[in-house]
């Protein structure tokens, strides 16, 4: 049998970054990624665990392909991204969408929540106007937030209500891969329970593959597939969910579960469980 091929993978992945030096020693190049490999399978979560500094963010904006690497090689779905160019083909650009920690800050405030919706498809498509409003109120609902939000601006909205915008918009060119670095962060941990459900939902509707990046490890426990810890742009430890909880290997792993231990959230806890029991039962 032959295996499928992996929504995104990475190879030898290095991030630099150039930072101001001293006086003397002018302008330095400081590593942030040390060779990073990764694959991650249709409809699976890669979540990305590590301390502030670790390289997340930079490993999420580079699988996104908003930056483009120093080295290594990425590919989306088979496809090579050429990392030389500053900003890959749309036909790329379109299967893989970015959801951030602030909602707040990644809306344009001055635009209505339709329009967030609609300007993808605007910008990357021929769908006529007519069709682009019925998509996006589609998306609007499927989301949990009614037709009559189509009208009004983001600053009407609450945190969770604002991430979720962001999700719809993601997902309105209908990509394969979303990377989320850490999407709940910001939200009261009720609201938390609330996102994290509609991405499990949505993850199993459409077939999304997810790489969520997060620093909160009851909300890895609750997403993810596999599990990345990395620790100063060096990947110090990959495998299942169940592997890396069961039995970290790596030191710093059991230093990062020591210092954080797993607080088990209520709402979450009985939607992992309905969710497990939904999966035995579809089996
Ligand atoms: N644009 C940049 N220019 C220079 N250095 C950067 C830049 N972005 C990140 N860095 C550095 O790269 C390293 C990794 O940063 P990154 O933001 O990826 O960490 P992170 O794991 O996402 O941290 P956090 O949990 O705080 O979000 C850090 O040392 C950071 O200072
Ligand atoms: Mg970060």
């Amino acid at each position: 049998m032959t295996q499928a091929v992996p929504v995104v993978e990475g190879r030898a992945i290095v991030q630099d970054y150039q930072v101001p030096g001293s006086l003397f020693t002018g302008a330095k190049s400081v590593r942030a990624l040390n060779g990073i490999d990764f694959r991650v399978e249709k409809g699976k979560t890669l979540a990305i665990v590590g301390e502030s500094g670790s390289g997340k963010s930079t490993l999420a904006r580079i699988i996104a392909l908003i930056d483009a690497p120093t080295g290594g090689e990425l590919r989306i779905e088979g496809d090579v991204v050429d990392i030389r160019k500053r900003r890959p083909g749309p036909d790329l650009r379109s299967r893989v969408q970015m959801v951030f920690q602030n909602p707040y800050g990644s809306l344009n405030p001055r635009q209505k929540v339709g329009d967030v919706l609609m300007e993808p498809l605007v910008i990357n498509t021929s769908v006529a106007a007519a069709e682009r409003r019925d998509r996006a109120e589609a998306m609007l609902k499927r989301v949990g937030l009614q037709p009559e939000h189509f009208n009004r601006y983001p600053h009407m909205f609450s945190g969770g209500q604002r991430q979720r915008i962001a999700i719809a918009r993601a997902l309105m060119l209908n990509p394969s891969l979303l990377v989320l670095d850490e999407p709940v962060s910001a939200l009261d941990l009720s609201v938390q329970a609330q996102v994290l459900n509609l991405l499990a939902d949505l993850q199993d509707e459409f077939h999304l593959t997810y790489v969520f990046v997060s620093h909160d490890l009851s909300v890895v426990r609750y997403i993810a597939d596999e599990v990345m810890v990395i620790s100063k742009g060096v990947a110090v430890e990959q495998g299942s969910r169940e592997a890396v909880f069961a039995n970290p290997q790596h030191p710093y792993t059991r230093s990062l579960f020591a210092a954080t231990p797993v607080t088990d959230v209520a709402a979450i806890r009985v939607r992992i469980e309905r969710r497990t029991a939904a999966r035995a039962a579809a089996r």
